[in-house]
């Protein structure tokens, strides 16, 4: 599951395609799915799944609610079925639990192991080695967990959860919703209500999924932002769960499709949560010919398609307001910029600093190896887009995150000369099949990856 940025074989390398076409569907949403997983470990009895991503990323937390007690089964037909313990009944693993790559499934399960009275030790790879884990640490640790961390509040760290958890009001110094659910799923096996405040809005599946297994979870605007107060120790009951299109994936083909001239695509069935969408809002406002088609409401989240034509861009200030709801996006947006006529700034985005990479660092010099010029700051970056010639030949080191490696594939596909990445490996994590669903669009890949 882990691999080195320095394989000798994972590299892949893009060049200036034909006009993209076709009509594709994008595997199913990260987020949901690894929520998916985990609630229906906690449910009593079968919740059904399809549509789930088998990205690496999701199979460890699939993984992990094995060795914490749940039963996980995939059938033929690709569904899955978790048949769950019930709130409080988790089992002691005898193994460490091993995340990978996923800061998701590593903050969200140490929040469910801190409502728990077993003890864990979370792995990972060296990328998620190197992520700050303080911001849950400091609430569990609110809640009666304890932790032995590397310093810093780094992986491999052990934990053990709480015999009796206790319910916390918390307001959330970063807006992040993987830190938001790690306290509703502590808050779960706590008496009494638990309550998040969030500056700015995140994400709001774990609140959806919990609410349709039957939780009290209300949500009001209080004077220091969201507040989200959770019912302690519910029956959480099955529902089957549809998990729709990922929007997050989605945003590489659909870049790809705005900046090869002559292409036309449609992307069938993301969500276009709000929380979700920023991407979308933000390449109409350059100028991007996006069209949301038959919007629908599946399995409690608002689902689209989305028919997507070559445009010119131009560029364009992004408020920092929307930052959240697009946080996963910046890098992909930046190749976008790269090929829009004028500047493009992004402020407000210091959280990209923690992802899988510095994804701030990582794009500005990947940019800056294509040709393009880039001003960095601590919390943002303003891209000098070239009005549709971008002269790649770069090579791009990805630091073990699939985004930039995605992001970078896709500045190939339009650029003047080649552009390779070092390390497409890591790209399994979310998006498994990228290569060959970009093909079949009529993109220019070439390497052994997938
Ligand atoms: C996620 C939340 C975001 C996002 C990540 C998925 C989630 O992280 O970047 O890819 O599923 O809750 P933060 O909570 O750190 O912002």
């Amino acid at each position: 599951m882990t691999s080195s940025p320095s394989s000798p074989h994972a590299g892949l390398t893009a060049e200036l395609s034909r006009a993209l076409g076709g009509t594709i569907r994008v595997p199913g949403d990260k987020s949901i799915s690894h929520r998916a997983l985990i609630f229906g470990a906690l449910a009593v009895g079968e919740t059904r799944i399809t549509g789930l991503l088998e990205g690496e990323d999701v199979l460890s937390t699939a993984e992990t609610m094995r060795r914490l007690g749940a039963r996980v089964t995939r059938h033929e037909d690709g569904t899955w079925s978790v048949f769950g313990v019930g709130v409080g009944g988790l089992r002691e693993p005898a193994e460490p639990l091993d995340f990978g790559n996923s800061g998701t499934g590593a903050r969200l399960v140490m929040g469910l192991v801190a409502g728990h009275p077993i003890t864990a030790t979370f792995i990972g790879d060296a990328s998620l080695s190197r992520r700050p884990m303080g911001r849950v640490i400091k609430p569990l640790s609110e809640m009666g967990a304890h932790f032995h961390a590397r310093e810093g509040g780094k992986m491999p760290l052990t934990l053990t959860g709480a015999r009796r958890a206790l319910p916390i009001t918390y307001r959330s110094p970063v807006a992040s919703a993987q830190v938001k659910s790690a306290i509703l799923l502590a808050g779960l096996n706590a008496p009494g209500i638990t309550t998040v405040i969030e500056p700015v809005p995140t994400r709001d599946h774990t609140e959806r999924m919990l609410r349709a297994f039957g939780a009290h979870i209300g949500t009001k605007q209080g004077k220091d932002g969201l507040e989200i107060s959770l019912a302690g120790e519910p029956e959480l009951t099955p529902c089957p769960i549809a998990v729709p299109g990922d929007p997050s994936s989605a945003a590489f083909p659909v870049v790809a499709a705005l900046l090869v001239p002559g292409s036309e695509i449609v992307v069938q069935g993301i969500t276009l949560n709000p929380h979700r969408a920023g991407l979308y809002t933000t390449l109409k406002e350059m100028g991007g010919d996006i069209e949301v088609m038959n919007q629908r409401d599946e399995g409690g989240e608002p689902v689209a398609d989305l028919r997507v034509r070559h445009s010119r861009l131009k560029g364009i200030d992004v408020p920092p307001e929307r930052a959240a709801s697009m946080i996963d996006e910046y890098p992909v947006l930046a190749v976008a910029a790269a090929f829009a006529e004028g500047e493009t700034r992004m402020m407000g985005i210091h959280e990209l600093r923690v992802k899988e990479s510095d994804r701030i660092a990582a794009t500005a010099s990947g940019l800056r190896a294509n040709g393009v010029k880039v001003h960095e700051s601590d919390d943002g970056m303003v891209v000098e887009g070239r009005s549709g010639v971008v002269d790649g030949g770069g090579h791009v080191v990805t630091h073990m995150d699939h985004r930039i490696a995605m992001s970078f594939l896709v500045m190939g596909l339009a650029a003047q000369k080649p552009v390779t990445v070092d390390d497409a490996s890591m790209i399994a994590t979310s998006f498994p099949g990228f290569t060959k669903l970009m093909r079949g669009l009529g993109a220019s890949l070439a390497g052994q990856a997938q």
